[in-house]
């Protein structure tokens, strides 16, 4: 058996998969993002038996991840379901379609009609990019006036991506929010990340415990994971003030490093586990 990776910068969770893989004698492909070429009028690449999609870059993936598929290589995650989580317009219209309990959102494409959307919603609101990750970029707006400055910087100096504006209702979380891992069909394991700040991504500082998969949490994540198209994906999911669950967003490229002793969960073990059953299965044929 053969396994591709795809990955560009190495984290430590490429590293864990590596040796999950080698672990197990299958044979490890490496395949740098950066150096790959494609040459679209050939059939085949790599000669795998599944491609594991772990480049930092969503814009690569989906462009690789098709490029597989059209060729029968299995990719996990699928392009659709990196197209579907790496776009939080998207996701949000899968959870809503699902009946997925998820956020208010509204999506405009000016700054007026933004304004406009944000007042028609209330203060507070968060703004975020529709691709992006890590906490960057996202703002909690508590006034007009800084609704319309932020609106109008990223009009005049946002890329493309910042002219979509996905305005959020705020939610009044406990000082933490839950990030869920989902391999299949099944909630592996789950994290709090308490923060003082609003931002809780570990990337941002924000501190992970264990948190208990109860049958409540693991319906409403493999619900959400189906709705995107399942795979293997970590789920965003808050505590509303009256301790309902609902899904913030899904990430299709999950970080897992601080959550493999937190959690007492092997996670890259599960994930290989499912690349190998997915193989065994046929999904790629
Ligand atoms: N609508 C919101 N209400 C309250 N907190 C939020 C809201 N949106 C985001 N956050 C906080 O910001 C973090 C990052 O937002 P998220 O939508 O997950 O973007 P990213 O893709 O950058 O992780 C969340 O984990 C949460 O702590
Ligand atoms: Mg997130």
């Amino acid at each position: 058996m053969r396994i591709g990776v795809l990955c560009s910068r190495i984290r430590p969770e490429e590293k864990l998969l590596f040796t999950e893989i080698r672990k197990r004698g299958i044979e490890l492909v490496q395949i740098d993002t950066r150096k790959a070429v494609f040459d679209l009028e050939k059939k085949n690449f790599y000669d795998t038996d599944a491609i594991l999609e772990r480049s930092i870059s969503h814009t690569h993936a989906v462009y690789i991840t098709k490029i597989l598929e059209d060729r029968n290589i299995l990719s996990i995650n699928s392009y659709d379901v990196i197209k579907n989580c790496g776009d939080k317009v998207v996701t949000s219209l899968l959870l809503d379609k699902f009946n997925v309990p998820t956020t208010k959102v509204r999506v405009a494409f000016t700054p007026e009609s933004a304004l406009k959307a944000i007042e028609e919603m209330g203060y507070p609101v968060v703004i975020k990019p529709g691709v992006g990750s890590w906490g960057r970029l996202i703002s909690k707006i508590e006034t007009k006036s800084a609704a319309e400055a932020i609106l109008e910087h990223k009009a005049t100096l946002g890329t493309y991506h910042h002219s979509i504006f996905y305005i959020q209702e705020y939610v009044d979380k406990p000082g933490r929010d839950i990030r869920a891992f989902v391999v299949g069909d099944k909630t592996i394991c789950a994290i709090y990340r308490s923060s003082e700040h609003w931002i809780t991504n570990t990337a941002r500082g924000g501190e992970a415990k264990n948190c208990p998969v109860t049958p409540e949490l693991d319906e409403l994540c493999t619900r959400a994971a189906l709705a995107v198209g399942g795979g293997i994906v970590a789920i965003d999911v808050f505590e509303t003030e009256g301790s309902r669950l609902i899904v913030n967003e899904i990430n299709h490229t999950m970080e897992f490093r601080n959550s493999i002793k937190t959690t007492g969960v092997n996670i890259p073990e599960k994930m290989i586990d499912y690349v190998i059953e997915q193989i065994k299965n046929g999904k790629g044929n």
